[in-house]
């Protein structure tokens, strides 16, 4: 039987979900953002050939401040958000990550926290213990040169693993979630990975489509010989399919079927576009503050470091650049998290969804 909590938070979220539905509908601020993707820092250890965020050097001298992050979580209360997403970079750089953590969990916000796993072994306890609800780990490969390869650092391979070996070890409450980034050099091995996070008693999967754009590309230094070549994009459908059929088979959780299909249309630039719900289902901030909504837009249309979060939500300005952005269905971008959130806002694909189609 469901807790009652846990009843009433998910009443909540329905409650929520609709609110934003009616605000596209209507291009009204009739609820506040769902979830909040936070860049905690563009900072990172590793070297990632399909992300140059390592090289942008400039770009991590004027970040948030501990007391920025603490008074936008109070303003994500007051907004009603749900969830939000640490990413970066790699969050785990930041010394203050845990109080920013304590402090959101007190908000009762739903905390996802992106990592690139060669930090595990070292904050695997800190993690676990701070109230973290999901931690979504990078693994792109099942093999050591494959992984260490794309992510240019020895030994990220191997301290990824051991970090999500040693949760396991903990019988940790947080959801796992191993996100796998789909390029040329791994796209044969993909059920190899998810083989792999099953032997480590991980039951929940993520595949992710190669962008080219911003945030990931900020200095145009990403290699390109990731891309697929057209010809091999029909093998690369039913490797897809095959990750699909083995996840349902093994009731392995994984992100919606229609997304994953239509990753070999993105790679050949002829996906269909969508009405997108970010800007009302979501929000972004980046690392110095500025607050984004679409990942085709760089930079934002305010700062929290100068006005609260919740002023900039209800500006004019902010409704008409969204109103304009979002006027028309959009397919320059392929990015998981803002194209899966779709799955649960845009009636469409939620009925989808709940057919089984998706
Ligand atoms: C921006 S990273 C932040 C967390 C952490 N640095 C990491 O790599 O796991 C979030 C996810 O985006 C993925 N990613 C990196 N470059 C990408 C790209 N060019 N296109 C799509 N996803 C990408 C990463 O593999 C990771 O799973
Ligand atoms: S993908 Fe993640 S780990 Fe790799 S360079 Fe970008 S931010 Fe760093
Ligand atoms: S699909 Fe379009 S509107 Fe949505 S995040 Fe991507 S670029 Fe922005």
């Amino acid at each position: 039987m469901v807790q009652l909590p846990i009843l009433v938070r998910r009443i909540q979220a329905a409650g929520h979900i609709a609110g934003v539905q009616l605000s596209r509908a209507l291009d009204r601020n009739l609820a506040g953002p769902f979830v909040v993707y936070i860049e905690v820092t563009k900072k990172c250890n590793v070297r990632c050939q399909f992300c140059d965020i390592w090289i942008a050097k400039e770009e991590t001298k004027n970040e948030m401040s501990t007391e920025d992050l603490l008074r936008l979580t109070a303003d994500l209360k007051e907004l009603g958000t749900k969830a939000v997403a640490l990413f970066g970079g790699e969050a785990l750089l930041r010394r203050d990550l845990f109080d920013v953590i304590a402090a959101m969990k007190r908000a009762g916000l739903y905390i996802t926290l992106d990592t690139n796993g060669y930090l595990l072994p070292q904050f695997h306890e800190r993690i676990d213990d701070s109230g973290v609800d999901m931690l979504v780990a990078s693994l792109d490969g099942a093999r050591e040169p494959l992984v260490d390869s794309l992510r240019g650092l020895p030994g990220t391979f191997k301290r990824t693993v051991e970090g999500l070996r040693l949760l396991r070890a903990r019988n940790t409450k947080m959801k796992l979630v191993i996100n796998t980034l789909i390029v040329r050099d791994n796209f044969r091995e993909l059920l190899d990975v998810i083989r792999l996070g099953e032997e480590l008693g991980i039951r929940n999967f993520r595949l992710l489509a190669f962008n080219s754009i911003y945030p990931y590309n900020m200095c145009g230094q990403q290699s390109m010989n990731l891309n697929l070549h057209p010809e091999e994009l029909p093998e690369l459908q039913e490797k897809i399919e095959e990750v699909i059929q083995y996840c349902k088979s093994r009731d392995l959780t994984l992100n919606p079927h229609e997304f994953l299909r239509g990753i070999p249309d993105y790679y050949s630039r002829n996906h269909p576009a969508v009405n997108c719900y970010v800007g009302y289902a979501s929000l972004n901030i980046w690392n110095n503050g500025d607050v984004g909504y679409c990942v085709g837009i760089p930079g934002g249309v305010g700062n929290i470091r100068n006005t609260p979060l919740l002023d900039i939500w209800q500006s004019k300005e902010f409704a008409q650049r969204r109103s304009e952005t979002m006027s028309e269905p959009c397919n320059k971008c392929y990015v998981a998290c803002h194209l899966e959130q779709n799955y649960w806002f845009n009636p469409r694909l939620l009925m989808n969804r709940a057919m089984g189609r998706a």
